[in-house]
């Protein structure tokens, strides 16, 4: 039997000598859907990522996927359980060509290079790279980089993908064309849990989202209830904006 729950993470922590990055965080992801997850800068979003992907150990807390509790694994473990994450600073394989970049993972995971060699032209084709294949992917522009970022962790299969901070800098059409594409990953059967500093991006994107602040989660809905929330506003804009729209 599967369940309708992918992900559930149930009091995570992690502790940075004296500060609390995360604290007691539980929350869970449904087959299928867009969570996001918000939050200011510091609120131990990335450091949440980095639990669930493998590359920082939680101090206490379970984190269950498909079913395992795969606390404590490494990423490469992580990431053939079905995991696949972008980095809030996008580091594409320099000295190889965007298509190679979209070659490697598969070809870790699978050894099968025709295979391999398929599915990075496809991808390159849903990200309307085509004319840029040839290129060593560290010339690219940092969108460009971000695709490739996006293409690479898609090329492992995963059926959760994690993406931090997809469209910090990008321009408002190239965000809009990264909302598209996440909206294309999520119609292809993977499920998507995003960090978005940005409300509005996460406001079109999300079928629900979670807000972090100060390590802790304070909220869980609707994007459309949970930006109305008070203790969200606050933790955003600061006591005056809230008491200014009251
Ligand atoms: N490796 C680390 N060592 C010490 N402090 C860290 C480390 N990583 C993150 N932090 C701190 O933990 C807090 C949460 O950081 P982070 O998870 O990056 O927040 P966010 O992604 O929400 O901006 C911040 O105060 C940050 O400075
Ligand atoms: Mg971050």
């Amino acid at each position: 039997m599967t369940s309708d729950v992918l992900l559930s993470v149930e009091g995570l922590a992690k502790r940075y000598g004296g500060l609390q990055a995360v604290k007691d965080l539980s929350f869970s992801l449904r087959r299928g859907e867009i969570l996001g997850l918000l939050g200011p800068n510091g609120a131990g979003k990335t450091t949440a990522f980095n639990m669930i992907a493998g590359f920082v150990r939680a101090d206490a807390g379970r984190i269950v996927f498909e079913g395992r509790d795969i606390a404590g694994r490494k990423p490469w473990e992580v990431c053939a359980a079905g995991i696949a994450r972008t980095f809030q600073l996008s580091r594409p394989f320099g000295g190889m060509t965007v298509r190679e970049n979209l070659v490697v993972g598969h070809l870790e995971k699978t050894r099968d290079r025709a295979a391999s060699q398929r599915q990075a032209d496809e991808l390159i084709e849903f990200l309307s790279m085509q004319a840029l294949a040839g290129t060593d992917a560290e010339l690219l522009t940092a969108f460009d980089r971000r695709k490739v970022e996006l293409g690479r962790a898609l090329s492992t299969q995963p059926s959760l993908l994690l993406m931090d901070e997809v469209v910090a800098g990008a321009t408002p059409q190239e965000a809009q064309t990264m909302v598209g594409l996440v909206k294309q990953v999520r119609d292809r059967g993977v499920t998507v849990l995003i960090i978005e500093h940005v409300m509005k991006v996460i406001m079109g994107l999300s079928d629900r989202v979670i807000v972090m602040h100060h390590g802790e989660l304070i909220a869980d809905g609707p994007p459309e209830a949970v930006v109305r929330q008070p203790d969200v506003l606050k933790a955003y804009f600061g006591d005056d904006y809230v008491d200014a729209a009251a």
